[in-house]
């Protein structure tokens, strides 16, 4: 059994080794859905391709039937932050999609989101993905033994305001979402912030696993949700992008579960 220190679900090596295979799942349907993503396909296509992947890997979703949620897929276009629910809307050159997935393998779950550009779209778009993901990693990095929670929530906002600065603007850092801890649920402690004072929070340890998730947008960082009870948008319409990995907390470094290759920071 996996046992809890302050609240944080604490795994074995084997265990870990088990989420691991669940975090490839989810990198290589991610990766499938990445490479089909291109003007004219719809979310609901992609949704039906990782229903698929899912199938032939013989894991399940994470998501499908959490508090209701309808699809394996969060398919978020544009505007809209989190949570989007596939659907019939064709994706046009010059948007930005987030995709984001989990999977379950043998009662372990992984869960990832990477956003993609479709085609050809604005400088200003392509920079948000950047620095985004650069924040990811940043936060990553921190997932070290010894290190406080919100290290990690403090590099990431660090990086997000250093890449504004090199980018000649300023991003909206979403505060209304954040991270969380994972394992035997997709969501369990921590809650992790993508801001904040370092040093803070419980300490971490070996065998912690945890979900970081920046959201960033070329706007203000205020959001809503849309009648559809699920799909968040930002509230000034501005364009809104995410990118997310489960990393574990090992005695090595981190180790990211959700990564296509084997990747140990
Ligand atoms: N994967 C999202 C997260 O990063 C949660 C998806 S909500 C669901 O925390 F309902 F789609 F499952
Ligand atoms: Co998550």
């Amino acid at each position: 059994m996996a046992f809890r220190k302050g609240g944080i679900q604490i795994k074995s090596a084997d265990q870990l080794a088990v989420m691991r295979q669940a975090g490839l799942v989810v990198a290589r349907t991610l990766q499938a859905m990445a490479e089909a993503t291109k003007p004219g396909v719809t979310t609901a296509d992609l949704d039906s391709i990782a229903r698929d992947c899912l199938s032939t890997m013989g894991a399940t979703s994470s998501f499908l039937g959490y508090h209701g949620y309808p699809a394996v897929l969060c398919a978020s276009v544009n505007s809209e932050v989190v949570h989007g629910i596939p659907g019939p809307r064709a994706l046009k050159e010059g948007d930005l999609i987030s995709l984001d997935f989990g999977a379950i393998v043998d009662g372990w779950h992984g869960d990832a989101a990477l956003t993609v550009l479709v085609g050809e779209v604005s400088a200003d778009i392509a920079a948000l993905s950047k620095a985004t993901e650069a924040s990811l990693w940043a936060g990553l990095a921190q997932a070290r033994v010894g290190n406080h929670l919100t290290d990690i929530s403090h590099a990431v906002e660090q990086s997000s305001l250093a890449s504004a600065a090199a980018d000649g603007r300023a991003y909206g850092i979403v505060a209304d979402y954040g991270g969380h801890g994972i394992g035997t649920a997709m969501h369990m402690d921590p809650h992790i912030l993508n801001y904040g004072k370092p040093g803070r929070g419980p300490v971490l340890k070996a065998g912690m696993a945890l979900a970081i998730e920046p959201m960033l947008t070329l706007g203000e960082p205020e959001v809503m949700v849309l009648d559809d009870n699920w799909t968040v948008i930002t509230e000034d319409s501005s364009i809104a992008c995410h990118w997310e990995h489960t990393v574990a907390i090992t005695d090595d470094g981190p180790w990211v579960l959700t990564a296509l290759d084997d990747v140990r920071l």
